[in-house]
């Protein structure tokens, strides 16, 4: 943990310029460090955070309908699967003969893995890192019934023009054999969205402010986070959640090769999270070329889960 770890170039050059923007922004793929991958996992239960528990729930209530509109599953392609729980429970219905956990680290998978494939010895299992702002391509899964999942409302933090991209990849890939079964966030009342990200316990500040711990080490920079706040707010024209990071003081962050002055005020945008609703996300995964699209959903409708089939 306290090992010094050289930074990817890449990587630091990146960090830097969202820093330095005239708009300040950190990436929020930089929260899922050891400590905020933990703080995730905390997230999801809590009362206000009702978008992991809904989810959930539909894929239990509905889960025989939605695996009859997939029908057969040659490989189920986990999008961001991270510890694969959510990608092994579908195992027993879906029954795919081959799975593919993709995630931009290979390190968790692999061990997920490791496991799973002694419960499931039927199913081939291969681990692979993804970065989903990048061109997927599967050239050795030509002419197999792929199935991409993509649970969480992890969508959400795509502009929607970066996921209509993302489906249209996708339904490329698929070339009229498969589909995409996906979970989204639905537009509601904003006082419980509102209540989602404003967390009583503060977990979802500590999950915020955490990246600036991150952003610390992969830098060597000096956030202090005495001086910085947690800030989330609904926008409803734009129909997402963007969260921040506010500084309560004047003061001067530095790191090897730059530095920037902050004062009072000042923000720096750590995520967004689209919410849509039924008929946009419809229309969405439409637009992307997708032939049709079943949704579910809960009772309140808080959440929706969709299959898009190529
Ligand atoms: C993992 C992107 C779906 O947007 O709700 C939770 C991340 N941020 N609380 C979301 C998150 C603050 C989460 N996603």
């Amino acid at each position: 943990m306290s090992q010094v770890q050289l930074s990817d170039p890449k990587v630091v050059s990146e960090i830097v310029a969202g820093l330095l923007a005239e708009r300040p922004s950190i990436s929020p793929k930089f929260f899922y460090d050891e400590i905020g991958s933990h703080l995730f996992e905390a997230i999801t239960f809590l009362e206000e955070y009702y978008p992991t528990r809904t989810e959930k729930m539909i894929m239990l209530e509905c889960g025989e309908a939605i695996v009859s509109a997939i029908g057969r599953c040659d490989v189920l392609l986990d999008l961001g699967a991270g510890n694969c729980q959510k990608g092994s429970a579908l195992f027993d219905s879906l029954k795919p003969e081959e799975y593919r956990a993709l995630d931009i680290s290979k390190e968790f998978l692999e061990k997920a893995i490791f496991s799973l494939q002694k419960e499931y010895p039927q199913i081939r299992m291969q681990a692979q890192t993804c970065d989903l702002q990048e061109e997927l391509s599967f050239p050795d899964l030509v002419d197999r019934k792929k199935v991409f999942f993509y649970p969480g409302s992890s969508i959400g933090n795509f502009d929607p023009e970066a996921a209509l991209s993302l489906f249209e990849n996708i339904v490329h890939v698929c070339a009229g054999n498969g589909g995409l079964l996906i979970g989204v966030d639905l537009v509601k009342d904003r006082e419980v969205l509102s209540r989602a990200y404003n967390d009583s316990l503060g977990i979802t500040a500590a999950f915020n402010k955490n990246i600036l711990l991150h952003l610390n080490r992969l830098l060597s920079a000096n956030f202090d986070l005495k001086h910085w706040e947690h800030y989330a707010i609904f926008n409803e024209q734009l129909a997402r959640i963007e969260m921040y990071i506010r500084a309560t003081q004047q003061q001067l962050v530095t790191w090897p090769g730059g530095q920037k002055q902050f004062h009072v005020g000042d923000l720096i945008h750590t995520e967004n999270s689209y919410k849509y609703t039924r008929e946009t996300f419809e229309a969405l995964l439409m637009r992307a070329g997708f032939k049709s699209v079943d949704l579910w959903t809960d009772p309140k409708h808080y959440f929706v889960v969709a299959y898009a089939a190529a």
